[in-house]
């Protein structure tokens, strides 16, 4: 029997909410939010309108809040908008409707100011360090710091509120479910190191959905040969065991 039954998961349609929708749909009640129509059945709303928000969470125990601008390069205006105004509507609608658990889509960038070469997607090999979630954040983008944001707003409500809340800081997610995608290109070791599989994100949401805590932060990452993050706390606090390892990719390639 699952802790939380019926949960809404904003952002539905996007990468990481299509792998979900699909990957929960058998065990929970799932109720999907997007901001425009799409192609299954799911609720409107426009998450940094208060007026919009406002209800909308009504019945649900869990809330997986995907909504945001994904983008490390996303310029302030989009940041403010989609990221910051929208992690606050969720909070205030959760404990309006009495969400029992929110589970917020944090980021690896909120530590990648120290492993960055040029860009936010590119790791420098002479950097590579083992990081832990107890080590001080270091936002590589005007993103990461919203997301950072996101992570202490989840903390004020759940002193304050007493809503549940479980910030996973998630590597990177690709549509087409291989680090692949990016060989040969400025970003491959940055994937190799930050690769999530599909498999590994739901489970790692369902054990986020299952574990007993008041708040927890956790490293969302597949066990990642290069990864840069140590996932003992994760698997100890979470108890998510990710499965898959990028590497198998490349030595899987003829
Ligand atoms: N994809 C990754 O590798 C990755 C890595 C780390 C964190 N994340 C986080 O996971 C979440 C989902 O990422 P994704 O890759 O699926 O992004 P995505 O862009 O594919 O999907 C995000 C969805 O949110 C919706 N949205 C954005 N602002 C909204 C608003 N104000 N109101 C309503 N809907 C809104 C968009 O329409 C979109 O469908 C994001 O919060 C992102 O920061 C993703």
């Amino acid at each position: 029997m699952a802790r939380y039954q019926s949960v809404g998961i904003t952002g539905a349609n996007g990468v990481v909410g299509r792998v979900l929708m699909k990957g929960l749909a058998g065990e929970y009640q799932l109720k999907a939010f997007t901001r425009r129509p799409v192609d299954f059945p799911s609720t409107l709303v426009n998450f940094e309108q208060a007026s919009e928000v406002r209800g909308a969470f009504a019945g649900l125990e869990a809330v997986i809040h995907l909504a945001a601008d994904p983008s490390p390069a996303a310029p302030w205006e989009s940041v403010r908008e989609h990221n910051l105004e929208g992690i606050y509507q969720v909070c205030e609608e959760c404990v309006r409707s009495g969400v029992k658990r929110l589970i917020f889509a944090s980021t690896n960038h909120t530590q990648h100011g120290n492993t960055i070469r040029t860009t936010p997607e590119t790791l420098d090999p002479r950097k590579r360090l083992h990081m832990r979630l107890s080590d001080p954040p270091n936002p590589d983008s005007l993103y990461a710091v919203s997301k950072l944001f996101g992570e202490n707003i989840g903390k004020l409500y759940s002193q304050q509120q007493g809503l549940e809340f479980i910030g996973l800081r998630i590597g990177w997610i690709v549509e087409a479910n291989t680090p692949l995608v990016m060989r040969g290109t400025p970003a491959e070791d940055y994937l190799r190191a930050m690769f999530l599989s599909h498999r590994d994100c739901v489970a790692a949401h369902r054990c986020a959905l299952e574990v007993d805590t008041r708040y927890l932060l956790a490293y969302v990452v597949s066990d990642n040969d290069r990864r840069v993050f140590d996932l003992e706390e994760t698997r100890r606090a979470l108890g998510f065991a990710p499965q898959d390892d990028a590497e198998t990719y490349f030595t899987e390639v003829p």
